[in-house]
């Protein structure tokens, strides 16, 4: 499994999506994709479900130091004290000391991005979080992040599939060693309605969700989180390494729409 490495960042490319996950099923999840070979598990405190993700850490025979484990503050929580007791928290249900990324989940209009970014950046020289990054910052948010502020963003999590342009997030991350980690990354089932996709996991052999993936995981920088709750489908994701994709692939991929954001925020957002 290929591994993207930044600014205190190492980390698998194909990683399990746990939201909405929880109780049984999420503990399950993440116990079956660690057992698969999955190395690297996204949650954030807003799932309520870490305790369940930190069950399943707990009980796996794979070693912590072997785990990428990626959490997010929420918004609620960007002011210093707020955010130090939400990943104090983060890290006692997860039962682990330290976490590999710490992410802002969303940046809000009310969001003080020079002190939201110094608490971050002091909580990773104290130790709790090996990298730390953001997560659904547009192109203005990261270039105040890393120009004005000078926080040394590891990664920016975003919405990403064959059915949303993301290019000017991916050039401005790639430029200032930014991984991007792709959320919604199978479109969450919107594939489906896309015969050209259809044709090229034809072709192959392989599926929908397959090609999606390959998709991305082929690009420099980018990591995808794709959710599965059931061993098959997480190994089948896992598969999707396996699939070579063509310029004609990539061709009829390009000619897709390219509008489809399926998250939206609890607040305006200009992702412009
Ligand atoms: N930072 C953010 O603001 C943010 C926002 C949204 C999501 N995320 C993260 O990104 C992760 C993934 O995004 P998502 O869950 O929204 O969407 P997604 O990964 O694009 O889609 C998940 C759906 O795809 C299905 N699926 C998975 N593998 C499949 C396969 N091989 N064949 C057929 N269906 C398959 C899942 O089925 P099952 O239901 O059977 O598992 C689930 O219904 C989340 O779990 C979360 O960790 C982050």
């Amino acid at each position: 499994m290929q591994r993207i490495t930044t600014h205190g960042l190492n980390m698998p490319k194909l990683g399990l999506g746990t939201w909405p996950m929880r109780g049984e099923e999420c503990t399950g999840a993440v116990l079956s994709a660690l057992a698969l070979g999955y190395r690297h598990i996204d949650t954030a405190a807003m799932y309520g479900n870490e305790a369940e993700v930190g069950a399943a850490l707990a009980q796996t025979p794979v070693a912590r130091a072997d785990i990428h484990v990626t959490t997010k503050v929420w918004p609620d929580n960007f002011a210093p004290d707020a955010m130090r007791r939400s990943l104090e928290a983060s890290l006692a249900s997860l039962r682990t000391g330290y976490v590999d990324l710490f992410l802002l989940h969303w940046p809000r209009p009310d969001t003080d991005l020079p002190k939201t970014l110094e608490t971050l950046v002091r909580l990773k020289d104290d130790g709790l979080a090996r990298a730390i990054g953001v997560s659904n910052f547009t192109v203005a948010l990261m270039r105040r992040a890393v120009e004005e502020v000078g926080a040394p963003i590891a990664c920016n999590q975003v919405e990403y599939h064959v059915l949303l342009d993301q290019s000017k997030v991916l050039a401005y991350a790639r430029a200032h060693g930014i991984a991007v980690t792709a959320y919604a990354p199978l479109a969450r089932g919107e594939l489906a309605r896309h015969p050209a996709v259809q044709r090229i996991a034809e072709k192959h052999g392989a599926t929908v969700e397959q090609v999606a993936l390959k998709w991305l995981l082929d690009q420099d920088g980018v990591a995808a989180i794709p959710k599965a709750a059931r061993a098959a489908s997480q190994q089948t994701n896992l598969d999707a390494l396996n699939v070579t994709l063509d310029d004609a692939d990539r061709a009829a991929i390009a000619a897709l729409p390219k509008d489809v954001r399926i998250v939206k925020a609890g607040w305006p957002m200009d992702w412009d």
